[in-house]
């Protein structure tokens, strides 16, 4: 096991996750659990998010009360999956601002291929959470992490449903400062690059098109 992977242990994220996994699951049941464990994985997630205090009054008497501090964190979505993820971790952190990276794969060199890029400003004083589900190859994921560094951000974690340990490794050793959160580690990758037992294709499943 990877330090700086965390595999977040919780009985309703495992009986959520089940559910999900099943292949009878309608999308709709399938977005909306996947709403439901970021809530549950995000709580984890930014455990260690920086404090400050503020001076306010309650109806009682005035206190210091710890408050976030810094700039607004950046949830990046990593296209289309990533989406799914994100809606949770807004419902979570409702003031976060909202970054998009859109990635194909060139069907001949099999690399990455950026289509869109649409970011935050002053990404290099945010905590910025990546968000993908699925953590296959760790090729694309690899690729977004790269192009949030060129934006400046540093402090950089990956949050993600589940993880091949191909992915983990991939990701380990080309962004070896990225904390990665899953809610499961799979066994391996099928000849296909689909994470064996997985769910299948999360894009599909959560909007129904295959
Ligand atoms: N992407 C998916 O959506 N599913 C996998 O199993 C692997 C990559």
């Amino acid at each position: 096991m990877h330090a700086n992977l965390t595999v977040v242990d919780h009985p309703l994220i495992a009986h959520k996750l089940t559910l999900m996994r099943d292949k009878n699951a309608p999308s709709a049941v399938f977005r909306q659990l996947l709403r439901e464990i970021s809530l549950l994985l995000g709580y984890e997630v930014l455990r260690d998010l920086p404090l400050t205090t503020k001076s306010i009054e309650t109806p009682v008497e005035a206190m210091e009360a710890p408050i976030l501090k810094g700039r607004k964190l950046a949830l990046v979505s990593i296209l289309r999956a990533g989406n799914g993820l994100l809606d949770g971790m807004l419902d979570l952190v409702p003031g976060a601002r909202v970054g998009h990276i859109g990635l194909y794969r060139d069907a001949k060199t099999l690399q990455p291929v950026e289509y869109f890029l649409k970011l935050p400003d002053h990404m290099s004083e945010r905590a910025v959470i990546a968000v993908d589900p699925m953590l296959a190859t760790g090729n694309s994921v690899a690729f977004a992490i790269k192009r949030l560094k060129e934006s400046g951000a540093k402090d950089i974690r990956l949050m993600t449903l589940l993880a091949a340990p191909e992915g983990i490794e991939a990701v380990a050793k080309s962004h070896p400062d990225v904390r990665i959160f899953t809610a499961a580690l799979d066994s391996h990758l099928n000849d296909h690059g689909y994470i064996v037992p997985g769910l299948g294709d999360a894009g599909d499943r959560m909007f129904g098109t295959k």
